[in-house]
């Protein structure tokens, strides 16, 4: 990721998060706690969402050092600092003992990631028996129609914006990694752009 996409990148969600996403992150990271590992946390726009009595420790996975620098002055102001780590780690190599987090939070990252199966193969081992996946992904449309312009757009829109991909089915792929989802919602995330749009959000635990 450039230092201009980091730069841009919580302007860029703006309208976005006020319409739609914050409560998003809200909802799902009500429930999280324990031992939470969140992989490409970005700029930590989930931090202010955590019930922080309720996190234990949180290792903040963010390889990219622009997008990283500002996860660290987020975290700086959150009440979350004393509990929380920074580490590079790419999410398909998580320096982490098998079965030890509670919690896997992945929001908006499995749209760039380039495997997405060796990600979640990397969540699944590192959370617990009873550990949860939550995830909040756009992912490709429903809608036939919308579904063939999101395959058209994706080369040149996979260069555009870091190699996010706008037509994966994000679902299925969690599903095939041996998860199954407790909570599901598919939702038009509104003020986003039309290719982004549809979303799917959720908790998962290891099937
Ligand atoms: C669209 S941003 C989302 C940031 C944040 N999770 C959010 O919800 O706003 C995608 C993030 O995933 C990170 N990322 C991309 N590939 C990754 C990988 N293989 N492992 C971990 N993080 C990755 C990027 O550096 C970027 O910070």
């Amino acid at each position: 990721m450039s230092r201009f996409t980091a730069f841009v990148y919580d302007r860029f969600m703006r309208n976005m998060e006020q319409a739609c996403g914050a409560r998003w992150r809200d909802e799902l990271l009500a429930g999280v706690g324990g031992s939470v590992l969140e992989i490409g946390a970005g700029t930590g726009k989930n931090l202010e969402h955590y019930r922080s009595a309720a996190i234990e420790d949180l290792t903040l996975a963010e390889p990219d050092p622009h997008m990283r620098r500002r996860l660290a002055a987020t975290l700086a102001r959150s009440p979350l600092a004393a509990r929380a780590r920074i580490v590079d780690w790419r999410a398909e190599a998580v320096a982490l003992a098998a079965a030890s987090v509670d919690a896997v939070v992945c929001t908006l990252v499995l749209c760039s990631v380039r495997s997405q199966a060796a990600v979640l193969a990397e969540a699944h081992r590192v959370l617990r028996p009873a550990g949860r996946l939550v995830v909040l992904e756009h992912v490709a449309s429903p809608d036939p129609r919308r579904l063939a312009w999101q395959r058209r757009l994706d080369p040149v829109w996979s260069r555009v914006a870091d190699g996010c991909h706008v037509a994966r089915d994000t679902a299925r792929a969690i599903e095939d990694a041996g998860f199954a989802f407790e909570i599901l919602t598919r939702e038009s995330a509104r003020k986003a752009l039309p290719i982004v749009r549809p979303t799917i959000r959720g908790v998962a635990r290891r099937a």
